[in-house]
């Protein structure tokens, strides 16, 4: 399918899609598409539904920072510039995930990220949860 040719045309505002640091292949086309289009990306399960935060070597980065591994998954989103939906029903994982917002990550974070999550090598179709 021809990215131009998706229904919606200038009526579409966002793009929801499965995105997280263990769901990158969106990064291969379709975020810069988004982006050049001027389509903002919405991450559904960004925290992979509460698997993610049990990943190796999330913990360590979020160690490093005093952050927990929830947060450092969640502004790892919020850095590639795309908006986040996480879901909790429990106000103190509500006010955990609000920490994200004020969470920077510094290039050696976002590294480690990378090394522990790697981008897509190639085209990768649309995963859904
Ligand atoms: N467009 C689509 O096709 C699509 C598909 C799937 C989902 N969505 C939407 O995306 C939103 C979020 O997706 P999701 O619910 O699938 O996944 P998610 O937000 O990645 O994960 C939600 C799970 O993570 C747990 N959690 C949240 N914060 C936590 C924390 N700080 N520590 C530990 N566990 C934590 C929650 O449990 P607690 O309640 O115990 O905190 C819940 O079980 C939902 O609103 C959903 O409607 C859209």
């Amino acid at each position: 399918v021809e990215l131009t040719a998706l229904p919606g045309g200038d009526a579409v505002a966002a793009d929801q899609v499965l995105y997280n640091l263990s769901r990158r292949g969106v990064e291969w086309d379709l975020l810069p598409w988004c982006r050049e289009a001027g389509v903002a990306v919405m991450a559904y399960s960004p925290i992979e539904q509460g698997r993610l935060l049990r990943a190796k070597g999330l913990d360590a980065v979020a160690r490093a920072l005093g952050a927990t591994p929830a947060q450092v998954a969640l502004a790892w989103v919020l850095a590639q510039g795309a908006a986040a939906i996480p879901r909790s029903g429990s106000p103190e994982h509500i006010r955990e995930l609000r920490g994200a917002v004020d969470l920077h990550l510094p290039p050696e974070a976002l590294d480690a990220l990378d090394q522990a999550f790697a981008p897509p090598r190639g085209p990768t179709p649309l995963e859904m949860l």
